[in-house]
């Protein structure tokens, strides 16, 4: 058990079994679901547990609270990685009083069903809890419209549901200041691309009304618990990321079956090496799990996609790729594209269509291969290297 601040403990679990997050999403490092416990003269449970882990969330708190009843289950988010346990904890604690906002609570009805005692708050409201008083500030959209978080007047900890969160699990500590933090940042990186991506404008929201608070600690609902200067790092990370600020590199995300359009992607960034970008990754759209490919996406300014046609459309992974860009709204961007075929070309006009739709400002020619690789389509591809380096310069 861990005392965080004042009366809080640290009550939440280390998932490191699930594959894949929502499904679609990895987990190299495992993920955590954070849950706070305020021992206070009212005790109050700040969030809760995915459901299956829900017995040794249990024994965390009872091995803290004995047989004491808990009085109060703030509820920040709703999504079920947080929220699955409630149906349970209200067996195990039929008095229990549910406190969120309206929206949250009518879907804590939906979810787990009426019944439940619950407590309405809104925008400011306050729950004091004998040392600690905790104020509720809503934060639509990040990345449900429920999205709250709770603040701690007295100890000045932020609750701060998913905003500031990754993933990775806990290696014995949930205290950045007691851990080597070094593996959080990518994952942080790649939980916003992929979880709050699309919600950028909420986020600067969020981040403008949270501004306004002294915090000296925050408590996420995944990863480390964040204090000091890391404080200012992670906050730093979700305003770059939601305001869609990009760094002079680029992404070449390609699919082949065969190698011929690898050999376009191949010139492309051969070219845009010897034209001094240092940084140029390749992704392949159907070997490389696409939260690695987005969460590379979000940090690079310069985006080159490119793959083979497939059944009178494109091959299928970039397909999926680009629907997964469209949804997340990204912006700023600079965008190549090229593509093969053998006997009648789509997979370039899927593309030119993707573009326009996406509105990233097209740069350098596209270029579409027929068969194999000739010296026209390897100059094009090297041109097309160019102006996007050429464009990337142009901003330095
Ligand atoms: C299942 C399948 C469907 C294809 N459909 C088309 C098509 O509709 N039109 C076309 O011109 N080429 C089509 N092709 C051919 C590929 O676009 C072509 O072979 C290309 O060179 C493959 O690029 P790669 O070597 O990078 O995999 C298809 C290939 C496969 C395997
Ligand atoms: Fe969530
Ligand atoms: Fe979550």
């Amino acid at each position: 058990m861990t005392t965080l601040k004042g009366k809080v403990h640290y009550v939440g679990v280390n998932d490191r079994v699930k594959t894949l997050f929502e499904g679609l999403w990895p987990l190299p490092y495992g993920v955590t679901y954070n849950s706070y416990l305020i021992a206070d003269d009212k005790v109050a449970l700040v969030d809760s547990v995915d459901v299956n882990f829900f017995d040794l969330f249990l024994e965390k708190v009872k091995g803290i609270l004995g047989e004491r009843p808990i009085d109060y289950l703030v509820i920040n988010h709703m999504e079920p990685d947080h929220s699955g346990a409630i149906r349970l904890l209200r067996k195990v604690y039929p008095d229990i009083t549910l406190v969120s906002n309206k929206k949250a609570l009518e879907m804590v009805e939906g979810f787990y069903g009426a019944g439940a005692k619950t407590l309405t708050i809104a925008e400011g409201d306050t729950l004091e809890l004998g040392h600690h008083t905790l104020r509720f500030h809503m934060i639509p959209m990040v990345h449900w419209p429920e999205t709250m978080v709770s603040y701690d007047i007295t100890e000045h900890i932020l609750f701060s549901g998913d905003a500031f969160g990754c993933f990775g699990a806990l290696n014995g500590t949930p205290l950045d200041s007691r851990m080597d933090t070094s593996v959080y940042w990518s994952e942080m990186e790649r939980y916003y691309a992929n979880i709050v991506g699309k919600y950028g404008a909420p986020v600067q929201k969020a981040l403008q009304k949270l501004k306004a608070l002294d915090i000296e600690m925050v408590c996420s609902t995944h990863g480390p618990v964040w204090t000091g200067e890391n404080i200012a790092r992670v906050g730093g990370i979700y305003d770059r990321l939601s305001r869609y600020e990009a760094e002079e590199g680029v992404v070449i995300a390609y699919g082949s079956m065969y190698g011929n359009t690898l050999q376009m992607a191949e010139t492309i960034a051969g070219e845009l090496a010897a034209q001094g970008i240092r940084k140029v990754v390749m992704h392949d759209v159907s070997r490389v799990n696409h939260s690695f490919i987005l969460a590379d996406l979000f940090r690079y300014k310069g985006i080159i996609l490119g793959a083979p046609t497939y059944n009178a459309s494109i091959y299928p992974p970039m397909e999926m790729l680009m629907s997964e860009i469209e949804m997340r709204d990204m912006k700023n961007r600079y965008l190549g594209y090229f593509g093969s075929f053998s006997w009648a070309c789509h997979s370039v006009k899927r593309l030119a269509a993707f573009s326009e739709k996406v509105g990233f400002e097209v740069t350098g020619t596209p270029v579409e291969m027929k068969q194999g690789m000739k010296e026209a389509t390897c100059a094009a591809c090297r041109e097309l290297g160019k102006a996007m380096a050429d464009r990337l310069k142009a901003d330095r």
